[in-house]
């Protein structure tokens, strides 16, 4: 099984993609809904909570978790991978996505100034700007917060006008630096992509991030197939949230566009 985290709904904007690129596997999908959002909590909390959904879903029989929230990605992955997983889970393997997003950006020809929107955790981090940097010297990043999306989002606010002009005010700075690019460095953003890219205008690229890690899990899979991860004839998919079913099987279906059928609320 490969286990998906999220603080929330988020993952599933990027599930919806494993799904449809890559539909043998088995998922375990976990949203910590009751303690979301992470994105204006401390460094430590946000440790601790991801901490606590890898020890669940490697509980569950998961042989990779890939973290889809960009805020636990930003807070808590790489102190997970250098200190945690040698000591409690020797060979096992857990993935960002912000690595595989700051790959696609940076080897695009043609790109020098991008724009980085997430959550205030993962703007105040700069580990998009730290990764773009790393791999393209030359680039220009312009950063922004922007933490009303997220309640926007988890409220189902997609197409409403409010939503469209606090989109708009967030953009104008980056649109006014002539940003070639701009990175949706939060999964609840891509439910907003259609208003996004026509705010932003045609001049600038947006990727929707599920296509470009995706493409990236399946390298991935391919080039480890010591993990032991392994197709199967029909998918297995299990979803687990912290807080109420009724809630997440409500606005989980709208957002992944299929039914969700095993579903269980669990503590962390
Ligand atoms: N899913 C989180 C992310 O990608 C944002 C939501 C939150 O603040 O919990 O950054």
């Amino acid at each position: 099984m490969i286990g998906i985290f999220d603080s929330g709904f988020g993952g599933l904007s990027v599930l919806k993609h494993f799904l449809y690129c890559l539909p043998k596997y088995g998922y375990i999908y976990l949203g910590d809904n009751a303690r979301a959002p992470y994105g204006n909590k401390s460094q430590d909390v946000i440790y601790n909570y991801t901490k606590e959904a890898i020890d669940f879903l490697f509980f569950h029989k998961c042989k990779l978790i890939i973290v889809a929230c960009n805020t636990a990605s930003s807070q808590a992955l790489r102190k997970i991978q250098k200190e945690y997983l040698p000591r409690a889970y020797p060979g096992k393997r857990v993935l960002g996505v912000v690595r595989p997003m700051a790959e696609a950006i940076a080897s695009t020809e043609d790109i020098y100034k991008v724009g980085v929107i997430g959550t205030r955790a993962t703007i105040e981090s700069n580990v998009y700007k730290i990764e773009l940097i790393k791999l393209k010297p030359g680039l220009e990043i312009f950063q922004k917060s922007t933490p009303l999306l997220v309640p926007l989002v988890e409220e189902g606010c997609i197409n409403e006008n409010e939503t469209k002009m606090i989109i708009h005010k967030y953009l104008q700075p980056l649109k006014e630096k002539k940003i070639q690019s701009l990175i949706l460095g939060c999964t609840h953003y891509p439910f907003l992509l259609d208003n996004i890219k026509k705010i932003i205008g045609s001049k600038c690229q947006v990727h929707d991030p599920g296509e470009i890690i995706v493409k990236s899990l399946k390298k991935y899979l391919s080039r480890h197939p010591e993990l032991g991860i392994k197709k199967a004839p029909d998918q297995e998919l299990e979803f687990f949230t912290t807080d109420d079913i009724v809630k997440f099987r409500k606005t989980g279906e709208i957002f992944l566009k299929q039914k969700i059928r095993k579903l269980e609320k669990i503590k962390l």
